[in-house]
């Protein structure tokens, strides 16, 4: 990628979970996997949240358990510098509801899967805006309603069945994009695994960086195989040390 980025080229990277592997975050589809311990359409579906919000809070309650006491690893440090470096010619998008790109220094971070410390209203058309909130529901007694329309609320999660957040701003970056960097995510799950054959369809280099082949892997120019935290750092440090 060093090579290839000169002071015209416009960056889109994409984040996968693997990218807070190294946090101690689990992926979810590896041997330990979250969808190993939890069935999709239980706890991440609007269906389930209607047919038991206990079940899905109580799943998210202890994923927002886990997310308090996580750090950022080197390879989102070295994403918040090339952010830095590159300035507006640099676009991320996470799939990730963790907030450990913030967390490390990136300023403009686009999650497409929505972000484990917010929940809204559960009602599709309610006016009422996505808030901060760290809060642990177990019973369906303890799980707020909205204070414009009574529904409950929900977290603020895209659900297997839902259109992702911000994808009219994510398909303009791919389209101007002229290289694209993936990152630890198995390629599986659309609209992002369709990324990669966007992205070349306009002309963009394409890159991905994880410890094995992701499953839309044939589409990329150049596989990286390794740990995000092992290859980024010296990857961002070649494209920086060009004057980019
Ligand atoms: P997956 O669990 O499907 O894939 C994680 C990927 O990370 C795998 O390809 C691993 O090889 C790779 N990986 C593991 N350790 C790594 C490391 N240290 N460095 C780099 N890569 C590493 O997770 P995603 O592809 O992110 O959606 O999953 C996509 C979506 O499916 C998630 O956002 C989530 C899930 O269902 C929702 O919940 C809406």
């Amino acid at each position: 990628m060093a090579q290839r980025l000169s002071s015209h080229d416009h960056l889109f990277v994409l984040t996968g979970a693997g990218v807070s592997a190294e946090s101690g975050l689990p992926t979810f589809r590896g041997v330990n996997g979250i969808w190993r311990g939890y069935r999709v359409e239980d706890v991440a579906t609007p269906k389930a949240f209607a047919a038991d919000p206990a079940l899905v809070w109580q799943f998210y309650s202890e994923r927002r358990r886990r997310h308090e006491t996580v750090l950022p690893n080197l390879a989102h440090f070295a994403l918040a510098e090339l952010e830095r470096a590159l300035a507006d010619r640099f676009f991320l998008c996470t799939q990730n509801v963790d907030s450990l790109h913030e967390q490390a220094g990136s300023k403009r971070v686009v999650h497409m899967h929505g972000r484990i410390m917010q929940s809204r209203c559960s009602r599709a058309n309610c006016s009422t805006a996505p808030f901060d909130d760290r809060s642990l529901y177990q019973s369906a007694e303890e799980i707020p309603k909205c204070r414009t329309c009574g529904a409950p609320i929900r977290p603020h999660i895209c659900w297997f069945g839902e259109v992702p957040f911000h994808m009219e701003l994510i398909l303009h970056q791919l389209e101007g994009a002229t290289v694209l960097l993936t990152v630890g995510t198995s390629g599986v799950v659309e609209p992002a695994a369709s990324f990669v054959w966007m992205a070349r369809r306009n002309g963009a280099q394409t890159i991905y960086v994880g410890p094995e082949e992701p499953s839309n892997g044939g589409y990329f120019d150049e596989v990286m195989l390794g740990k995000a935290g092992e290859v980024l750092p010296d990857l961002v440090e070649d494209v920086i040390g060009l004057g980019n």
